[in-house]
Parts: structure tokens; C-alpha cells; sequence
């Protein structure tokens, strides 16, 4: 069995007082701010999201790792939120060999169940990526495909590397996103050959990419806290 998930973490309760306080809101407000006034309530003191950094890479020689202990070192800072790395190498999935659409939630392979576990419990992502000709890898996309309901209503960032920073990549990640109800934050990190690798080789990402980075984790953690409320119901 994988750890506690959130929503066994959180319990949402409805009671007249926040009620209350919704109301005066007006009738579109009520649900949101009762979800919100709630959660405030219900969250154990020492509760925090986990979010996952993905290292959306495999060949041999990747700088995706690099990129992503990047990622974990800065977040590392921070109490608000526990970070985990999940490296596809430890998941080898092959080319989605799944029966049934992923939205149906039966899994025939161990492999999936096992990759579904590794997702579900947390709630949000940090995706590294590389632009492999325009687009994310293959490994990658082919990870996300395997799964559906693990993304739906979490929220998730992008770590682009590349010649030019993976912006395509990203945008490719984006709409993709769009379909699994993953809701993509505004921050994104594009880390160029140009500029921050030494030699196009050694990470060393200039000083205004840890301000992008900070950005885009107060925006990932913000609305991971958000949607654990949506996920309740
Ligand atoms: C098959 C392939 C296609 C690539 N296409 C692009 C590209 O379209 N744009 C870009 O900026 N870099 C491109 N690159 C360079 C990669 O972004 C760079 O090699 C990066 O390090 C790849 O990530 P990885 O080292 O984690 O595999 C490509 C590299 C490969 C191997």
C-alpha cells in the first residue's frame, strides 16, 4: 500500500457558519468559499502538499536529472510543501499497452497499477522536460497517457530545457494538460544552452531563473492546496 493520499489527509465538513460567511458572497461565491473556509478549519497544523518532480528524460547522458535536483534543491527551502522526485527510469513503462482508455480506471498491468500509485498520491507536479524536435519526450508523454483520474483536478508547473529553452515543449504539455483537468500555473522555468549551461553541458542556471523558479512553486503550491478542496467534492 503507497503512502496516505491527501484526501485521506483532509476531511471537508459543511457547517451553518461558513455558511454563514459564504452567503454574504452571493449564490456563486457559496460553494467556493465554503470549500475554502472549511479547509482552513480541517487541515491538521502540521499538513502540507506533496508535490512531484517529475524527470521527464531517459537516455543515457540526460541533464534532465541535473535539472530536476535543481529543482529540488531550491524547493527544499521551503516548509510549506514536501517535494519527492519521480525519475521515469524507475518506472519503465512500455509503449501504452493498456486495453482499456485510461479514464476508465481498470488497469490490466502491474506496471500501470504501480505507476498509478506513484502518481496519485501526490497534489501537484513539477514537470521537467525536454524539447526533443518541438515537442516533450516520448517517455514522457507516453507516462502521462498511461493515467487519467491521478491528474485530474491537481495542479501542475513546467521546467523547460533545451537549445532554447523548451518553450514548444511546454506548450505542447499545456494543452495536453487541458484534457487531464490539470490546471497548468502561469510560472515556467526556460533554461537555455546559451545561457545556463557551461559549455552547453553543466547546469548553472543564471541568478533570474531561481526568481522564475521560486514564482512557479508559490503558484504550484498554491493551487495544490486549492484543489484538494475541489477533489473532496
Ligand atoms: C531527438 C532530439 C531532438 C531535439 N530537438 C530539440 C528541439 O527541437 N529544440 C531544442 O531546443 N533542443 C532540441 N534537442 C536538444 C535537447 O533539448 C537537449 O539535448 C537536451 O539535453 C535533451 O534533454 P535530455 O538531456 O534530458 O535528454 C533535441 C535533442 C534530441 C536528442
Amino acid at each position: 500500500m503507497g503512502a496516505p493520499t491527501r484526501s485521506s489527509r483532509i476531511r471537508v465538513t459543511s457547517t451553518n457558519e461558513s455558511l454563514l460567511q459564504a452567503s454574504s458572497l452571493g449564490f456563486s461565491g457559496v460553494r467556493t468559499a465554503t470549500a475554502r473556509l472549511e479547509y482552513r478549519r480541517t487541515l491538521p497544523a502540521d499538513a502540507s502538499v506533496v508535490v512531484d518532480v517529475i524527470v521527464g528524460s531517459t537516455r543515457p547522458g540526460r541533464h534532465g536529472e541535473a535539472v530536476a535536483r535543481w529543482v529540488l534543491e531550491q524547493a527544499s527551502t521551503r516548509s510549506d510543501v514536501k517535494f519527492e522526485l519521480v525519475d521515469l527510469l524507475d518506472h519503465p513503462l512500455p509503449h501504452l499497452d493498456e486495453p482499456l482508455p485510461a479514464s476508465a480506471g481498470q488497469y490490466a498491468g502491474e506496471h500501470t497499477r504501480r505507476w498509478s500509485e506513484t502518481i496519485d498520491r501526490f497534489d501537484g507536479y513539477v514537470f521537467v522536460t525536454p524539447e526533443y524536435n518541438n515537442a516533450t519526450s516520448g517517455a514522457l508523454k507516453n507516462a502521462i497517457d498511461y493515467l487519467y483520474r491521478e491528474w485530474n483536478n491537481k495542479a501542475a508547473g513546467f521546467v523547460g530545457y533545451g537549445v532554447v529553452g523548451a518553450a514548444r515543449a511546454v506548450e505542447h504539455l499545456r494543452l495536453i494538460a487541458a484534457e487531464l483537468q490539470l490546471a497548468t500555473v502561469r510560472g515556467q522555468v526556460a533554461l537555455s544552452f546559451y545561457t545556463d549551461f557551461e559549455n552547453s553541458t553543466v547546469l548553472r542556471p543564471e541568478p533570474r531563473q531561481i526568481d522564475a523558479l521560486g514564482e512557479l512553486l508559490d503558484q504550484v503550491v498554491a493551487w495544490s492546496n486549492a484543489l484538494a478542496v475541489v477533489r473532496q467534492g
